[in-house]
């Protein structure tokens, strides 16, 4: 077998890797890339890896792109796998961590995707990439272009894009178009484009995105000292994150670098939880919600695309999907920043959310590691941060006012 294999999900059809090629030619299900364990095993053992920095390319050879490929890097992954003891002893529980990666570049885990996505498609020589993002991708995707000289095209749903993130793709240079609609038909518009107009796709159908995603999980085993948490909470969105979290520990166990494998549970927004739904009828097919919704912007999605790959991954990994609501979000995104200092952006706080909700339904076992996924930084959606919070007192600027306002007696 070669070093890595691109196929389909379903028929495990054989795909070239060096064509643009998101689904399966025969079934039209999505592509992924397998690695070849024995050659992988190899390569390591030479390779020296653990005394590199933590970081995405530290497993250099694990990820799909040719030996001698220009790699486009900003620093991504390397992200900290924070101890949070203050609300680990709320909770009652030994050992909780948070994995934040909301300290990417950009600010979200979007970048260990991207990396690996913009390295491949200079390889496969695009000009022009594309993606239909609910903000973060669109905004990796734009400052990845940048750096490798690319055009880039990005499609938003009008109104729903966290400020943050906009102000990102506007400011690296991508053409941002504003859909009337959702990201569910944004996505659509993409795929049903990109071959007519020439451009390289990179949402999380793109199998070279969770190349690089997966390194996060190999990160949480060397940050663990090579041991896989129990539990690991994430969120659903698009269904490409936990499904790529799955792949990475599913590799690392198998190449011998770590101890077991996490039960993954998949946390969705109430308004936006076709996966959740699934896991809770049992059905086998997935239910397209018409109008997600949700305060967590960034997984407001009614069609995931990945879903297949991420039903596939919580399951085989022995969890599930729930939900939680907007208010236990937003609960969650405070106790992370007044508790941990860790700010996150909603859909960040998502999976401590859920974490929270399993505590109070008595689902926890409380001797276990346990990792949740901060996916997204705060500062990406400031308007929903500053909506929660008391307005700022005002002063007259001299130190008698202060005294007054400090004691309460002014705003
Ligand atoms: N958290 C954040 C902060 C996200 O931006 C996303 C997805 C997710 C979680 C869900 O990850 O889709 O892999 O299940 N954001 C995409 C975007 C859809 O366009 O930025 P997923």
């Amino acid at each position: 077998m070669k070093p890595f294999q691109m196929r389909c999900i379903e028929c495990g059809k054989p795909h070239d890797m060096d064509r643009p090629a998101y689904a399966c030619s025969s079934c039209g299900n999505l592509l992924e890339v397998r690695m070849d364990l024995k050659s992988a095993k190899q390569r390591l053992s030479k390779s020296g890896f653990r005394k590199r920095p933590l970081s995405v390319w530290r497993y250099r050879e694990l990820i799909p792109v040719g030996k001698d490929a220009h790699i486009f890097s900003i620093h991504e992954g390397g992200t900290p796998l924070i101890r949070c003891p203050r609300i680990a002893d709320q909770l009652g529980l030994k050992s909780l961590w948070v994995k934040f990666d909301g300290a990417n570049p950009t600010g979200s885990f979007k970048d260990r995707g991207m990396t690996v996505g913009i390295t491949k498609a200079k390889e496969l020589g695009m000009s022009t990439v594309t993606c239909a993002s609910t903000g973060n991708t669109s905004a990796s995707l734009a400052a990845y272009a940048s750096i490798a000289g690319m055009k880039c095209v990005v499609l938003i749903p009008e109104g729903k894009v966290a400020l943050g993130k906009l102000s990102q793709a506007m400011m690296h240079g991508a053409t941002v178009v504003s859909v009337k609609g959702n990201f569910d038909q944004a996505l659509d518009m993409v795929m049903s484009s990109s071959g007519k107009l020439g451009m390289y796709v990179l949402n999380s159908v793109n199998p070279f995105r969770i190349e690089g995603q997966k390194t996060a999980a190999y990160e949480v085993c060397d940050q663990l000292g090579g041991v896989a948490p129990k539990v690991l909470y994430i969120p659903v969105g698009n269904g490409g994150n936990s499904a790529a979290y799955w792949k990475g520990f599913d590799e690392y166990e198998s190449l011998g670098q770590c101890v077991g494998r996490p039960i993954i549970r998949g946390i969705q927004a109430e308004g936006a939880a076709p996966v959740a739904d699934m896991f809770r009828k049992g059905s086998k097919e997935l239910v397209p919600v018409k109008k997600p919704d949700t305060v967590a912007t960034a997984i407001r999605i009614g069609n995931p695309a990945n879903w297949k790959k991420t039903v596939r991954a919580i399951r085989d990994s022995g969890g599930y999907a729930s939900t939680v609501s907007d208010d236990e979000i937003l609960a969650a995104q405070k106790m992370m920043a007044r508790m941990e200092g860790i700010f996150a952006e909603p859909a960040g706080a998502a999976a401590l959310a859920g974490l929270v909700k399993d505590v109070d339904l008595g689902e926890v076992d409380r001797a276990a590691e346990i990792v949740c996924v901060s996916t997204g930084h705060g500062l990406k959606d400031p308007d929903t941060a500053i909506g929660q919070c008391d307005k700022p007192r005002e002063s007259e600027a001299n130190v008698k006012s202060l005294e007054k306002v400090l004691a309460g007696g002014g705003r």
